[in-house]
């Protein structure tokens, strides 16, 4: 895997924000991995906390590991999230959902007290959007969907916006944790991160987009030999 020692030493470094007693949002991807094996470390030496997976692959990653997991429902706090991103910009502006846990990740991002974003050096950019940008939709009308996610994009700025739905071996569309499609976006450049977001969200059929504006506050990079922390 690519950039592995970066992505090990961003999550060890998100291990510093963690306290005892913490009811903590486990991300999903590569990068998540590495933190929800390094927090699986230390329940096992004794550290209490209860996790909030972001997926049902981080659900069976946790509990194979021996954390202990709250059922969305029964959730009264999150003190903290720690997940992974496609791109970050130097606001803390994400794109996330390459991995199509995009929902179950802002829905849990967005009830925490804070979310730390790990990530490798190669997902820093100076503008979102080289990255294609996911958008979770409804399989019910989902082509009509993608034509108004394509006006929405052309709406917010995005020059020549290029649709495709997301697909596994055999072009079937693949099917999120929530029962939705994926339409990746591909706009090389989104010049109003905010805007784009506002226009996406306002289309019938799209449950939710990658874009994660004004949620991260701290951004820890990895390096090959420690990490960067950042606070917004
Ligand atoms: C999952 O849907 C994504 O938002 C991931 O957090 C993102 O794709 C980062 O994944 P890696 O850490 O594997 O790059």
């Amino acid at each position: 895997m690519a950039y592995e020692k970066e992505k090990e030493n961003a999550a060890a470094a998100a291990m510093e924000l963690v306290e005892d007693g913490m009811t903590i949002g486990l991300g999903t991807g590569s990068t998540a991995k590495f933190f929800v094996e390094y927090l699986a470390e230390e329940v096992a030496d004794g550290l209490v906390v209860k996790g909030v997976p972001t997926s049902e692959d981080t659900r069976r990653l946790a509990e194979s590991l021996g954390i202990q997991l709250l059922p969305i429902e029964h959730v009264d706090r999150i003190h903290l999230t720690v997940d992974g991103a496609d791109e970050v910009d130097d606001r803390a502006q994400l794109i996330k959902g390459g991995g199509a846990a995009l929902l179950r990740e802002k829905i849990i991002a967005s009830a925490s007290d804070l979310m730390a974003v790990i990530a490798d050096p190669s997902k820093e950019v100076e503008v979102l959007g080289a990255f294609p940008l996911p958008v979770e939709v409804t399989p019910f009308g989902y082509t009509i969907t993608a034509k108004k996610v394509f006006d929405a994009l052309k709406a917010a700025g995005v020059s020549r916006p290029r649709i495709d739905v997301r697909t596994r071996s055999g072009n079937k569309p693949i099917v999120t944790d929530g029962g939705n499609y994926v339409l990746d976006c591909h706009c090389s450049v989104i010049p109003d991160a905010p805007k784009a977001a506002a226009h996406l969200a306002a289309v019938p059929g799209v449950v939710e987009h990658g874009l994660f504006i004004g949620l991260a506050r701290t951004v820890i990079i990895g390096h090959e030999d420690g990490a960067s922390m950042f606070e917004y």
